[in-house]
């Protein structure tokens, strides 16, 4: 048995990675657009200004997702091209541009999953704190309101929140990521708890101002342990160690996942983290875990624990000259069996995986291709594990390609190239690389053509 017949294949990018026109028709600056101006932030000091020049190509985008014959694709909206100020008045044309996106897709019989935030958080509220402010929750809730109102007449799936873990650690922990603050712990932990509550409020936003039936997750960053065996004790090893909280960090899958789906913070990141932990009012869970559709995950790879002595899960390192790809990220596929397993046994929500895929060292060769064998092959690992977890009974019901274009890959710049199509950045040409016409077999035959040998 392949896929579900149902079975949604898509493929994804953000709208700092791609779009451009980054002080056009009225868009506000975002936090990216500021910290791209940071001496030594970004590589090569690049920044996503034009990046695929997506808000005057989106045709031809479109154009391309449709040869590909995607069945979805995952789009962000950007915050303050909608609300250049965060809040107060709307820019018309930024609503517009996604106003004609989205019809575009659907011209092109392609669903838009639309992600209302994906790290491109406006500059003026950053300057009224950002996550920490208090209102910021309010301040997402009528962002959502306004795009809602304006689209959910033809987008039925939503997700609130990209990768929390990324925007909240690396960008306001470590410094690596937008805003590019390093906070105290307690005041990482204090951003977080607001961007939660701002999930909850977009997800009641959604509910409330939808014209249509809709679909509403998430989608935070999977951090996938996997069995060194499939013995029972590795593998209760490995699911223990997936939702375990071991140190005082919240780059971790429940600390995010347990409120939003379960009301509640983890017990073991409560001891952990101690009076880091911010005021949390009873209402404040309430509003936090409201009912979602599907669990979207974005998981790329995974580590391997087994049972230790007394059955405590150890971490079993990789071995030397392990198979990494060009972001010197190891190729692990059977992540995305046990990565959904685990997840959907724990919160019992079909899983969508909103990202996968792989950074290569992509050309265009003599003949005017692409050749990324690399990719076809690391694709087909990752998509066999998927479809062997769903054959196990997992509840999955789609895939989105990480990414539809190379594009604008955050402090990396655009040295990474994650897309099914080649983007030459001086030209904006587009080039279909040979995974994207391998890509589209396996829609068409709906993974049949998986290369199970
Ligand atoms: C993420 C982000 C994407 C990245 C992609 C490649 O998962 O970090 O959602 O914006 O570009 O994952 O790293």
């Amino acid at each position: 048995m392949s896929f579900s017949k149902d079975f949604v294949w898509g493929a994804a990018a953000s709208s700092y990675q791609i779009e451009g026109a980054a002080n056009e028709d009225g868009k506000g600056l975002s936090v990216w657009d500021v910290f791209c101006q940071k001496e030594g932030a970004i590589w090569s000091g690049q920044s996503g200004d034009i990046a695929c020049d997506h808000c005057h190509r989106y045709k031809e985008d479109v154009a391309l997702m449709r040869e590909i014959g995607l069945c979805a694709y995952r789009l962000s909206i950007s915050w303050p091209r909608v609300i250049p100020q965060g809040t107060g008045a709307v820019n018309p044309k930024g609503l517009e541009f996604y106003d004609r996106l989205t019809d575009e897709l659907l011209a092109a019989r392609i669903a838009p999953y639309v992600t209302l935030f994906h790290w491109d958080y406006p500059n003026e509220l950053y300057g009224r704190g950002g996550w920490l402010n208090q209102d910021s929750p309010d301040w997402f809730a009528e962002y959502t309101r306004v795009v809602v109102e304006k689209l959910s007449d033809r987008v039925k799936y939503w997700m609130t929140l990209n990768e929390p873990q990324c925007f909240i650690v690396l960008g306001h922990q470590h410094g690596m990521h937008a805003p590019g603050e390093k906070l105290p712990f307690a005041e990482v932990l204090r951003a977080g708890h607001n961007a939660l509550l701002a999930h909850g409020r977009a997800v009641q936003a959604i509910r409330a101002y939808s014209n249509t039936e809709c679909k509403v997750g998430l989608a935070p960053v999977g951090l996938v342990h996997m069995p060194a065996t499939d013995s029972p004790n590795d593998v209760e090893a490995a699911r223990q160690a997936m939702f375990a909280i071991t140190h005082k960090s919240c780059w971790n899958n429940t600390w995010w996942a347990d409120p939003a789906l379960s009301a509640r913070y983890p017990e073991d990141g409560w001891k952990l983290f101690g009076s880091d932990v911010p005021a949390i009012r009873d209402s404040d869970m309430k509003t936090i875990c409201q009912p979602l559709d599907f669990y979207g995950v974005n998981i790329y790879f995974g580590q391997t624990s087994h049972a230790g002595k007394d059955g405590q899960p150890e971490s079993v390192p990789l071995p030397a000259g392990h198979a990494m790809t060009a972001f010197r990220l190891p190729v692990t596929p059977e992540a995305l069996y046990w990565g959904p397993r685990f997840l959907w046994e724990r919160y019992k929500l079909p899983i969508i995986i909103t990202e996968n895929g792989m950074s290569d060292i992509d050309w265009v060769s003599r003949d005017g291709k692409v050749h990324d064998p690399q990719r076809i092959d690391f694709l087909n690992r990752y998509l066999l594990q998927l479809q062997k977890a769903s054959r196990d009974g997992v509840d999955i019901s789609g895939y989105f390609q990480w990414s539809i274009l190379d594009n604008f890959e955050w402090a990396e710049g655009y040295k990474e190239r994650f897309g099914l199509v080649y983007v030459d950045y001086p030209t904006q040409k587009r080039v279909l690389k040979d995974s994207a016409y391998w890509y589209k077999e396996v829609i068409a035959s709906n993974g049949a053509i998986l290369d199970k040998s």
